[in-house]
Formats: C-alpha cells, sequence, structure tokens
C-alpha cells in the first residue's frame, strides 16, 4: 500500500479539486428577449399557467434563465448550464415567434406529452424548486393542447378564391389563375398562359387537408399523377409548401394582401416570381 494514499490525503485532493474548479464559472448572459416572439406574448395564456411556464420551464427552454445561488457552486454550475443549453435547443419559447407552424404544433405535441407523464421539468429542478401538482399539470397540458386547436383552425386559403391575373408575363404573354373552394378542406385552382389563340401552359392545383397536414398538389396535362408538395409554413395569409424530391420547384410560396397575390416558385438556384391582381 502506498503510504501517500490515506484517507486524510484523499480528502484533501477533493477539497483542492474543488477548489480549483471554482475558478471555471458558467456563462450566464442571456440572449436578448424579444418579446414579439415569445410563447407567453404571442399565445396568452391564464396568468397561473403564465407563472407556471415562467417558474418551470423558462429557465431552460427561453432567453429568461434566472440563476440562483447554487448555480455559482461548480461542478452543479455545469450541469445546470448544460440543461439550459441543452433545453434551448430542443424548444425555445423566446424564439417561438420564429417557429414555423409545423414545428410549433409538433412542439405543442411534446408539451402535452410531457406534461401528461410529469417528465418535465428535469429530476434535478424539481428537487431544487419543487414540484407542479397534477392538477398544474392538467391545466398546463390542456393549455398546450388548446394553442394547437387555434393554430389548426387557422388554416383556411379563403384569400385564394376568385380569379386572378399575372402582371408580370413576358411581353405577349397573358397568365390567369383561379381558385374555387371544393369543400372546408378541398381547394381547386386552375392556371393557364395565353399568347394570343395558343394556350403556352396549364396546370392543375389541389390543396387538400390530410388528418395533420394540408397537401398541395401540382399536376400538368399529360402527366399520370400529381407532384406532391406538403406544408412547410402557413398563417393567415400565405403558405409555403415543400418537396424536396421534386427537381424543379422545391418551393411553393404564396402571399396574399390587398387585392394581391405574390408567389414564387424555387429551386436549389432559381426562383420565379408571379404577381396577381384580382379581377
Ligand atoms: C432544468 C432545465 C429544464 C426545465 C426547467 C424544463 N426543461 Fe424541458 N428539457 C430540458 C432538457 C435538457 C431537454 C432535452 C432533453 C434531451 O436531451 O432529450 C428538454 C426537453 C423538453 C422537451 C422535448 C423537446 C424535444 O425537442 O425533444 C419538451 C417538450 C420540454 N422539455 C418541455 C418542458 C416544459 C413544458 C417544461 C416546464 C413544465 C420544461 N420542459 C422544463 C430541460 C428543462
Amino acid at each position: 500500500m502506498n503510504k501517500y494514499i490515506t484517507k486524510k490525503n484523499i480528502l484533501l485532493t477533493l477539497l483542492l479539486a474543488f477548489i480549483v474548479i471554482q475558478f471555471f464559472p458558467i456563462d450566464k448572459t442571456n440572449p436578448p428577449v424579444e418579446l414579439e416572439k415569445d410563447l407567453i406574448e404571442l399565445t396568452n395564456p391564464p396568468a397561473e399557467i403564465a407563472a407556471n411556464l415562467k417558474t418551470m420551464c423558462y429557465d431552460c427552454h427561453s432567453h429568461e434563465s434566472r440563476y440562483p445561488w447554487y448555480t455559482n457552486i461548480a461542478p452543479f454550475s455545469w450541469r445546470i448550464k448544460s440543461h439550459i443549453d441543452n433545453g434551448r435547443r430542443h424548444l425555445n419559447f423566446s424564439l417561438w415567434g420564429e417557429y414555423t407552424e409545423k414545428k410549433r404544433a409538433h412542439k405543442l405535441d411534446e408539451c402535452v406529452d410531457m406534461c401528461t407523464k410529469h417528465w418535465m421539468p428535469t429530476l434535478d429542478y424539481k428537487l431544487m424548486h419543487g414540484r407542479m401538482s397534477d392538477e398544474e399539470y392538467s391545466e398546463m397540458a390542456a393549455f398546450f393542447e388548446s394553442t394547437k386547436i387555434q393554430k389548426s383552425t387557422l388554416s383556411d386559403f379563403d384569400y385564394l378564391l376568385g380569379s386572378w391575373k399575372r402582371t408580370d408575363d413576358e411581353e405577349g404573354n397573358q397568365t390567369f389563375e383561379s381558385w374555387k373552394k371544393e369543400s372546408e378542406s378541398k381547394y381547386i385552382g386552375r392556371s393557364y398562359t395565353l399568347n394570343g389563340e395558343d394556350t403556352l401552359s396549364q396546370e392543375l392545383m389541389t390543396i387538400s387537408k390530410y388528418p395533420d397536414n394540408w397537401m398541395l398538389g401540382v399536376q400538368l396535362p399529360g402527366e399520370p399523377a400529381e407532384t406532391m408538395f406538403t406544408m412547410k409554413d402557413m398563417d393567415a395569409t400565405s403558405f409555403v409548401f415543400e418537396s424536396k424530391e421534386n427537381e424543379f420547384p422545391k418551393l411553393i410560396k404564396y402571399k396574399a394582401s390587398e387585392g394581391r397575390l405574390d408567389a414564387e416558385i424555387s429551386g436549389d438556384d432559381m426562383a420565379i416570381p408571379f404577381s396577381f391582381v384580382k379581377m
């Protein structure tokens, strides 16, 4: 037995190590908070739920992390810092406004799941901050669920309805597009380009609701099937559909404003804009 390995020496070494690691504090600077992107600002939950989100979730899932005294003590501070970095990477309520509709829906599902199973906050956080009651958990789950429903009822494309004429055609060409609503879950659009008497191109479009998402199908005459695009983002007056497999376009974007419709189809390094006015 080496005479230096005594109980006393081991304790002294540990103490020394503990003192040395205190010289490596964590970075506590929070990124700036932009309230117009914040979940609570955007969804306006009841006060109690907002308070619980702030005290039980925001320390790791926002730019408003608080750092109580024990976050000064290594090595606990390192573990806390890694929870904050990791938590923000997975879900950041301070950047809620930047998330696409699809990402929000997915994150809301996960939040409902975490609340129903009581899996969040993390175990060591519960030890330091106390737990939420079963009732508080189910209220929070219900809030996340209702936020999801609010968003999906917003999904309609009525702003497309009617006939549109393109204003940025090539010389001599005239492009028209028209949309009608076949049902609450299906819109049909037709577009064609004329040059004098000749029809240069035509296409048929459908926007249909599948159980959990909208899809856009585009079909040219003579093509056996529609090319399908999945919904990437949408709000009350715009949408983006995407197909990663299609050669061109990969993205189809529309944005409506007073009597106008601005569209863009784009692929790897090409983008074609279309501007329409209501007829
Ligand atoms: C102590 C920090 C901490 C607190 C507080 C916290 N979380 Fe988390 N959360 C994390 C970490 C870390 C992860 C990533 C887990 C992993 O690595 O899989 C996570 C993951 C999640 C995820 C999964 C996201 C994904 O993309 O997989 C959800 C949803 C979530 N947390 C919701 C919440 C909710 C709701 C609260 C409040 C009730 C909360 N969290 C409180 C640290 C925290």
